[in-house]
């Protein structure tokens, strides 16, 4: 269920998830804006993808800015659209090269028109690409992204009786689909870096079964050891999906 095998036969996550925390708080240690944090962590948005295509991770989803980042100072808001704006495009060549392809997720139309045109020219530039999917979360919200699924669903009924027949259809597959996630593999591994745990409102619905893991490390430090750290520790957990240890080793048949 959601895994392939490494070249050693450990399991390997498809799809990984990271929260990047510390930006602000590795800048504060060195002296610098909290801007310049942002600017380094964008560095390792660049590292960890080559680390995770190298790897064979089919999918990385970084949460980038969410829901709730619009509270910060707008001039940190700005920062960090500006940042994206002109790195996004400048990626184009590397990524081509490493056959990664941009995606994003979130509502991207409330993003700042330069952000979303670097953004629209570097997921048309990419589209083409099958080894790795980057899928940017921006303007993202768990909460908010079931709830537009909710929306969309209400905005099918006509009347009563599509109602009706619509609630005896619903099931998890298609509200997956409502949230627009059909391309999106359910998350393995959600990596959170910077010390903090918890989940913040980031990929609420496909995150029901991934296996949490958290580092102290700040995002702008975090290096290739790390990931790997990750990577080695989700390989070690017994993925249960609701059987009985048991059951998986094929200790007891399945009725
Ligand atoms: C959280 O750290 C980080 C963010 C809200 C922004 C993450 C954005 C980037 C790494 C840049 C992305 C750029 C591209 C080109 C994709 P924080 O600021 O909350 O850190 P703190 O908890 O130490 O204050």
């Amino acid at each position: 269920m959601g895994l392939s095998m490494t070249d050693e036969g450990n399991t390997l996550p498809q799809h990984v998830a990271i929260i990047m925390d510390g930006n602000g708080r590795w800048a504060k240690a060195q002296g610098l804006s909290r801007v310049e944090g942002h600017r380094k962590g964008a560095g390792r948005v660049r590292d960890v993808v080559e680390w995770a295509s190298d790897a064979g991770v089919k999918q990385v989803s970084l949460y980038a800015f969410s829901t709730e980042n619009w509270k910060r100072p707008k001039s940190e808001v700005t920062a960090l659209m500006t940042l994206m704006a002109t790195l996004l495009p400048l990626e184009i060549k590397r990524m081509n090269e490493r056959g990664a392809r941009l995606l994003t997720l979130g509502d991207t139309s409330k993003l700042p028109w330069i952000a979303r045109k670097a953004l629209d020219k570097t997921c048309k530039a990419t589209e083409n690409n099958s080894n790795i999917d980057v899928i940017l979360c921006l303007n993202y919200g768990g909460h908010q992204e079931i709830l537009e699924g909710v929306k969309q669903f209400c905005a099918s009924f006509h009347d009563d009786i599509s109602k009706t027949e619509a609630l005896k259809h619903l099931n998890e597959d298609m509200f997956r689909s409502l949230l627009g996630r059909d391309h999106i593999l359910p998350v393995d591994l959600l990596i959170r870096t910077g010390g903090e745990r918890r989940i913040s409102n980031f990929h609420l619905w496909d995150a029901a079964y991934a296996e949490l893991y958290f580092t102290d490390r700040l995002w702008p430090e975090y290096n290739k050891t790390d990931f790997h750290a990750a990577l080695d520790d989700f390989a070690s957990r017994e993925r249960r999906f609701g059987r009985t240890s048991e059951q998986l080793k094929g200790e007891i048949e399945d009725e």
